[in-house]
């Protein structure tokens, strides 16, 4: 089968990728685009299929303007197009293994007690699990990198965002009692033209060093 996406090209799009430190303030992701980028936060897989999370995307200008301030004085998160906070699940309890295995019942049209055994024993595991935000923050991490590199492949920028006061950023989204918490941010849009950051050179380690083949 032919690739969708041609082996040189794809690495063109991850070099073309860095993590803007200006984005063009003017400039918005159209409708389209956005759909697309939105949909590949939703198709993120996760552990067990859980979706331990749910994707905050700003794009209020007055409630951008507030964000410099909890973000280490960082400007993407006002200047870019749509500012994505990217929240974790605190608990994963047996009601919510229960809706997911139910979402799976339905979608895939299955007998209704089909998934009582997975269910089972998925309770027992996720009881074991000793830090679940911890556990899940590791899923969110997943979603940031899809969207990242999808942007990417759509010729969209984006700035991954830890640089930011995740406490700060649950009270103005009001989950100070949510079962969600900010994890991470990530700054998309389109990179300003003055942002020197674009023709820095990309530092990586030499690849003999980070890859092994046995
Ligand atoms: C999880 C994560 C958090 C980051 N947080 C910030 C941040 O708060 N501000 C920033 O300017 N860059 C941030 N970065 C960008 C990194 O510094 C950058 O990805 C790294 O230096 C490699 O450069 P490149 O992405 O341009 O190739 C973050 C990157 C990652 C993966």
């Amino acid at each position: 089968m032919m690739p969708e996406i041609a082996p040189d090209q794809m690495i063109e799009q991850l070099r073309w990728r860095y993590a803007v430190k200006r984005f063009d303030a003017t400039r918005k992701i159209d409708e389209e685009t956005w759909s697309a980028l939105e949909q590949s936060l939703i198709l993120t897989p996760s552990s067990y299929g859980l979706q331990p999370w749910k994707f905050i995307v700003i794009t209020d200008q007055e409630l951008k303007d507030q964000l410099p301030a909890i973000s280490w004085n960082q400007k993407q998160p006002q200047d870019c197009s749509h500012m994505v906070i990217l929240a974790g699940r605190k608990v994963v309890d047996t009601a919510y293994i229960d809706r997911y295995m139910k979402s799976v019942v339905v979608t895939r049209q299955l007998a209704a007690d089909a998934m009582d055994g997975y269910r089972n024993t998925l309770v027992r595991i996720v009881e074991q699990i000793p830090n679940h935000l911890d556990w899940n923050a590791r899923q969110v991490y997943i979603a940031l990198g899809q969207l990242m590199v999808a942007a990417a492949m759509l010729g969209v920028d984006t700035c991954p965002m830890e640089g930011i006061d995740t406490a700060a950023y649950d009270k103005i989204l009001g989950l100070e009692d949510d079962v969600f918490t900010s994890v991470v941010g990530c700054a998309v849009g389109y990179r300003h033209p003055d942002d020197l950051q674009a023709s820095a050179a990309k530092v990586r380690f030499d690849r003999k060093e980070l890859v092994e083949y046995r």
